[in-house]
């Protein structure tokens, strides 16, 4: 008689894979991905970058399948109804990765890059797909590095003084946040630098870095106004080292004594 593999739920695991070096998977999130039959990845064109690394973490942690599944486009015309925009994306990626499930069997990963809870939509668009209905699993969530985390070690900072508030938020909401009263902001998503606005304010103090925890990392660390022509330098080159650039900074604007 056969021994047979115990009949259980399928499984879809969410792996937080830090924030661009492989070096930073976790012993759990290795274990995670060396259980699984395949890995679902978006391809945002035929050479993305990301696709390359998260292959990269496949190849060395089990070598499950990659499907890399075409990202549907995202409506960006219609800039007062982002929120609209981002929930059509949503529905499209669900879609698309809901047919890969039902293509397949065995248990699926998908690689998230950073930390799943920090401005990453995976954990809603599967919700979404189990909400469709058409495919049943169960699913965890495993979590990552996030580049956060990754920019304070890297300046060697706190991220927040001594019993003090941190603020995370988006280049979009970043002057909003600061017309609220908020002086230390982690700021991700930022692809405009939208803290120029604020070089005629005094006080803000800038720690900055770029593809973190990569071989073509960049810091730059001080005052706003005096810092920023380096950054916006920096971030070329980091573009031009690695083939993408992403930026996460710090801005804290301290209390005057
Ligand atoms: C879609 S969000 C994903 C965040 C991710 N879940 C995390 O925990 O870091 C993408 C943003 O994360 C930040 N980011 C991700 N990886 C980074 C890296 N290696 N270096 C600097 N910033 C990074 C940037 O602000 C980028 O615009």
């Amino acid at each position: 008689m056969s021994a047979e593999r115990p009949s259980r739920p399928r499984r879809v695991r969410l792996v937080g894979i830090g924030s661009g070096h492989p070096d930073q998977i976790t012993l759990e999130a290795a274990a995670a991905i060396e259980s699984v039959d395949f890995v679902i990845a978006a391809a945002k064109s035929a050479d993305d970058p990301l696709l390359e690394a998260r292959r990269e973490i496949c190849r060395r942690h089990g070598n499950p399948e990659l499907v890399a599944v075409p990202d549907p486009p995202r409506d960006r015309d219609d800039p007062t109804d982002y929120t609209g925009a981002v929930t059509d994306w949503h529905d499209a990626r669900a879609a698309a990765y809901e047919q890969v499930l039902l293509e397949r069997a065995g248990d699926a990963a998908f690689l998230v890059w950073g930390d799943p809870a920090f401005y990453d939509s995976t954990i809603r668009i599967v919700e979404r797909i189990l909400a469709r209905g058409n495919v049943e699993f169960e699913h965890d969530v495993l979590p990552g590095i996030s580049s956060l985390q990754v920019l304070a070690a890297a300046h060697r900072i706190v991220l927040h003084e001594v019993g003090q508030p941190i603020l995370v938020t988006t280049g979009r909401r970043l002057l909003e946040a600061v017309w609220q009263g908020h002086d230390n902001l982690v700021v991700m998503l930022d692809g405009d630098l939208a803290c120029s606005a604020l070089l005629g304010q005094p006080g803000w103090l800038m720690w900055w870095g770029a593809n973190l925890g990569t071989t073509d990392q960049v810091l730059v660390a001080g005052p706003l106004a005096d810092v920023l022509p380096e950054v916006e330098s920096a971030r070329a080159r980091a573009k031009a080292a690695s083939g993408w650039v992403m930026d996460t900074y710090l801005l804290r604007r301290p209390a005057v004594p």
